[in-house]
């Protein structure tokens, strides 16, 4: 790749807190976002517009979303399922002017097929045929769509993922109109091997430039994966800070790789990386302390303990 870049998505607000015991409230929310802009983080996802009987946790993002302090430079992300939550986003916007500047949805489908009915109803075709109509109608509204792939290494449901079937959903959301698309290891199970035989086979039918890495860390190698990915040449990497996260149809997969920890190994390669450090962890005990969980990231323990 051309530019040695690497952008972080930082994808605690959603990712991260859609998968906790408790329901965080709105103003939590609200300061967690404003955190992690004023640590530098250029990319956040800041909740999604998905059933509240599916994923109670995420229910009041359309308060978050007015309510956040708008830094320009910064983009938000809202996760979006079908057409029910764009035109609740949609309207959002029509109401709250000032929530369109930087927004952008997400969307998001997976590798196999008993993925894709356990989190969202619908077989993997189904989901992109409905979501070929979201991202249409978003981008007649001139909406950005970034497009997610899960389960890209092994399914909790039906075992390990047939790489060639990831590089092909990959393909349709590009071609229907995603900018990116990030490449999911819901359930943290993948090594820099598998991680780079899968990127591979993605690189077959697609452009580097427009892909992502999305690693949970359940295994504890999200950094390794990450790593793999940039050297594949890979430039975006979703992250959560103090690294919340999991997702309610991926059973025991914990938290996405911590953002603290994806910047230590950035900062001083060859590598460019955005971001405070210190803020990070300093927002990584914050939030966590608000969850009453523990602190996921080793970086930021580690930075404590100095
Ligand atoms: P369904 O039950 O087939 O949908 O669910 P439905 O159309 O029959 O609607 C059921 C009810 O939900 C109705 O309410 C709808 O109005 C309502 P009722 O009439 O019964 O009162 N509803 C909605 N409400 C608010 N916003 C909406 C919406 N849509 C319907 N957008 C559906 C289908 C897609 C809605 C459901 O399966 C769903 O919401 N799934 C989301 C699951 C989810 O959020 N998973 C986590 C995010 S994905 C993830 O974490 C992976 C990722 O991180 C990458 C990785 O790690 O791999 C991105
Ligand atoms: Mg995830």
């Amino acid at each position: 790749s051309s530019s040695n870049f690497v952008n972080i998505v930082e994808v605690g607000p959603r990712d991260g807190l859609q998968n906790e015991k408790s329901v965080v409230p709105p103003e939590t929310k609200v300061e967690l976002v404003n955190r992690l802009g004023r640590a530098g983080m250029k990319i956040i996802e800041g909740g999604s517009f998905v059933s509240p009987k599916w994923v109670p946790q995420m229910a009041g993002t359309a308060e978050v979303a007015t309510k956040i302090e708008k830094l320009s430079g910064v983009t938000y992300q809202y996760l979006v399922p079908n057409e029910k939550g764009l035109s609740t986003f949609l309207n959002l916007l029509s109401e709250q002017p000032d929530v369109r500047p930087g927004s952008e949805i997400a969307i998001f489908t997976a590798a196999t097929d008993a993925f894709s009915k356990a989190n969202t109803n619908v077989t993997v075709a189904e989901s992109l045929e409905r979501l070929a109509k979201v991202t249409r109608a978003a981008l007649d509204h001139g909406v950005r769509v970034r497009g997610y792939v899960s389960v890209v290494i092994t399914c909790p449901y039906s075992g390990k993922a047939d790489y060639g079937r990831v590089r092909d959903v990959t393909r349709a959301l590009l071609d229907m109109g995603c900018f990116e698309v990030s490449l999911g290891d819901t359930t943290g199970t993948g090594t820099p091997t598998s991680v780079g035989e899968m990127i591979d086979a993605v690189l077959g039918a697609n452009p580097v430039q427009k892909l992502a890495g999305h690693f949970h860390d359940t295994f504890g190698m999200g950094v390794a994966n990450a790593m793999t990915a940039v050297d594949a040449g890979i430039r975006t990497l979703d992250s959560s800070v103090g690294g919340l996260g999991g997702c309610p149809y991926s059973p025991g997969a914990t938290g996405n790789v911590a953002t603290e920890d994806i910047l230590y190994a950035l900062q001083g390669s060859k590598y460019d990386v955005a971001g405070d450090l210190d803020a990070l962890a300093e927002t990584g005990f914050w939030i966590s302390e608000q969850l009453g969980r523990e602190n996921a990231s080793r970086v930021g323990r580690a930075i404590r303990a100095r």
